[in-house]
């Protein structure tokens, strides 16, 4: 918040328990009694309606005044003018926890320092710890079975993007990763897009005619840079293979359709925060998946 903001907040904060104050004061105790507590008072409405002088009992008025004080006490202790006497802050808070959860967590984490992912892959204790890590962070996006969903890649199937090596998985889940797939069906045309997509399902064995298979084969020159001449991916830059029969996005003629028309943007954001020692369990979990004992 902005100092004038702060101001404002505080000048009308401070109005409003002096004026709470003046006003339980005011009514109690400065207005004069019309007539002795219990009695009818001459006020009468709608002609027979009457009013008795009946006051709050005074424990109730001691109540207000408590939560006045209350409120100055709490104006004292904590940051409202300048930092407050306890020096309480959300930031502070939020590190002493972070802290104290380090301290409590490091000797945990420690135990698996200096071992492969493919030792700690083979660990169930490390494995439980990387699978509710993986819980917490992952399965929004990846699914809690790891099986992903269009866009979001299986992590069970030992077909990588960008590569399943110890190396390549700690690579991604650290510094995220993305791939862009560009709209390249308007360059090919509606004949070329067509041809291109009998060519890609003819890859993983789907029956479709040669003649079209063989049009789409000569335009796929232009999908060789990224996908490899033969159509293999490249994990370098996340193009899938595209032999396989195993899709990030879809293998229907009409899901094919929109990715070359459309092109594909998937990003894996990073997760360096969570720090070196979690994401060796991660990826050991990650890695485990795809390779069971
Ligand atoms: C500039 C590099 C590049 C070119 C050129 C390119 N692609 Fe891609 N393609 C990618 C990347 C990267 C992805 C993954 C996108 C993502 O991760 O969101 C992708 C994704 C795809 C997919 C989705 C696969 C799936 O599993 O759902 C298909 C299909 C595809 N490309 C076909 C083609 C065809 C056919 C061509 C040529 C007409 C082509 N691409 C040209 C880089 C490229
Ligand atoms: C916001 C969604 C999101 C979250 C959260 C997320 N991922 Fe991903 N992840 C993706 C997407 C999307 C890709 C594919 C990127 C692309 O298309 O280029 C990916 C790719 C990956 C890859 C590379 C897969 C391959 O085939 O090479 C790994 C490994 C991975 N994620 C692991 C994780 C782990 C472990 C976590 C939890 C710490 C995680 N992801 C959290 C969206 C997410």
């Amino acid at each position: 918040m902005s100092t004038l903001m702060r101001t404002i907040v505080l000048v009308f904060t401070c109005l409003n328990v002096l004026g709470c104050a003046w006003l339980i004061w005011w009514t109690a105790l400065k207005q004069p009694d019309e007539v002795a507590e219990g009695a009818v008072k001459e006020h009468v409405w709608d002609g027979d309606l009457r009013e008795r002088n009946n006051p709050m009992p005074r424990w109730w008025l001691i109540l207000f005044y408590i939560t006045i004080v209350f409120a100055l006490v709490y104006f004292l202790l904590y940051p409202a003018v300048g930092s407050g006497v306890l020096g309480w802050s959300e930031t502070r808070e939020y590190n002493e926890e972070m802290q104290s959860a380090q301290r409590h967590y490091a000797p945990v984490y420690a135990a698996f320092a200096g071992r492969s992912i493919e030792d700690l892959a083979h660990d169930s204790r490390a494995l439980a710890l990387g699978h509710s890590l993986f819980a917490t962070n992952c399965i929004n996006c990846h699914g809690s079975d790891a099986r992903g969903a269009p866009g979001f890649p299986d992590l069970t199937d030992n077909d990588w993007l960008y590569g399943g090596t110890p190396a390549d998985i700690i690579q991604s889940i650290g510094h995220g990763r993305e791939g862009t797939m560009p709209p390249i069906g308007a360059a090919l045309g509606a004949q070329g897009v067509d041809e291109v997509i009998d060519y890609v399902l003819s890859l993983s064995g789907h029956a479709e005619p040669a003649d079209k298979v063989a049009a789409g084969k000569a335009r796929f020159v232009v999908c060789a840079g990224c996908h490899g001449a033969d159509a293999k991916g490249n994990h370098a830059i996340g193009a899938p293979d595209l032999t396989a029969d195993i899709w990030l996005y879809g293998g229907s003629p009409a899901t094919l359709r929109k990715t070359l028309m459309e092109g594909r943007h998937g990003k894996m954001p990073a997760h360096q925060w969570l720090g070196d020692d979690r994401i060796r369990l991660l990826a050991a979990y990650v890695y485990s998946l795809s390779h069971p004992q």
